[in-house]
């Protein structure tokens, strides 16, 4: 299949690319920045934003012989607190989005694959989220979930007659390159601060198998369907402890100072095991260090 992949140079694209390339798909990735060049050989590269301003009617031409767009465009801010942290993302997610279903509608692309985030989903404590759990309308969650919720509203007004979209949610992701070696730098380091009783859960995927998600719906379109995308969830405390004990460090010292989002996030991937096939082969410990080429 040709596939247009939109923002895939980051840490997903790593293990993304070569699984699409080793499917013997034709494959297009269009990012901003410069790390287009990091792409593997037989990669066709395309150097635009979703925000530029010329990009609407850019990718409508870019579009015509795709079969399947793969929109994994995200710009999370480092620092999630920092003042106007999230103003790039937000405009992505609401803005960006919004130049994709315009653009696969206006070229005819008959199939759209849309990431979002478990991080979304309401506090559940240690009720399990599916994916029919009702995203977060907490106003003090508003900056992570609102967008999230303008996003998909966007790629599910797409009629599935004309444009098969799928959107699967990504639990935060583990493996290489990705928010767990901070955490274990950090535990290394002991200036990690463990949840006040670490009782909620977090909910993670290996960034190779949520790769893995993408490839299996980009085989077998699931038109109209939502997907969480998740590993077997794990209270927080047992997490810092593990992952402590991986690297012989000792448990992050309980505190008032949570290191990671305190909302539980209990979520169920069933529908995806059951429906897609879809199978955490990883898991989430850092057990080495896997090579993208041959994930
Ligand atoms: N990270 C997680 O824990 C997690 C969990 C669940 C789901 N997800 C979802 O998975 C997807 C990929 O995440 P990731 O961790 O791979 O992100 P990442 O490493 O931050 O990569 C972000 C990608 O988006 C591109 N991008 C940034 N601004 C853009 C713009 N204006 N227009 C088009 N592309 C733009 C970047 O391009 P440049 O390289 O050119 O900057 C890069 O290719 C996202 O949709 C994210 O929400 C992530």
């Amino acid at each position: 299949m040709r596939v247009f992949a939109i923002g895939a140079t980051g840490v997903l694209g790593r293990y993304l690319i070569p699984l699409l390339l080793r499917g013997g798909h034709e494959v297009t990735v269009m990012s901003p920045g410069g790390r287009l060049d990091t792409l593997p050989d037989g990669v066709r590269r395309v150097r635009a934003g979703l925000l530029d301003p010329d990009t609407p009617e850019r990718l409508r031409a870019l579009l015509d012989d795709a079969d399947v767009v793969v929109n994994t465009a995200t710009a999370i801010p480092r620092d999630f607190a920092a003042r106007g942290a999230w103003q790039e993302n937000t405009r992505l997610r609401r803005e960006g989005t919004l130049v994709v279903a315009e653009a696969v509608l206006a070229a005819g692309t008959p199939a759209l694959v849309q990431m979002s985030v478990t991080m979304a989903y309401p506090d559940g404590g240690d009720r399990w989220l599916d994916e029919d759990e009702e995203l977060d309308t907490c106003p003090t969650r508003a900056v992570v979930a609102a967008p999230v919720a303008a996003m998909e509203a966007t790629v599910r007004a797409l009629p599935t007659d004309r444009v098969a979209w799928t959107i699967l949610r990504g639990a935060r992701f583990v493996g290489p390159g990705t928010g767990q070696d901070q955490l274990r730098r950090q535990l290394r380091e002991g200036t990690l601060r463990g949840p006040c009783g670490g009782r909620e859960f977090v909910s993670m995927v290996h960034v190779a198998d949520f790769a893995a998600a993408v490839v299996a719906v980009v085989e077998n379109p699931r038109p109209g369907a939502v997907f969480n995308i998740a590993d077997e969830p794990l209270r927080i405390a047992h997490y810092l402890s593990g992952l402590a004990a991986f690297d012989g460090c000792p448990p992050p010292p309980a505190t008032a100072e949570a290191p990671l989002d305190v909302v539980s996030h209990r979520v169920s991937s069933t529908a995806a095991r059951v429906e897609l096939g879809w199978w955490p082969a990883h898991g989430i410990w850092p057990l080495r260090d896997l090579d993208p080429e041959k994930t």
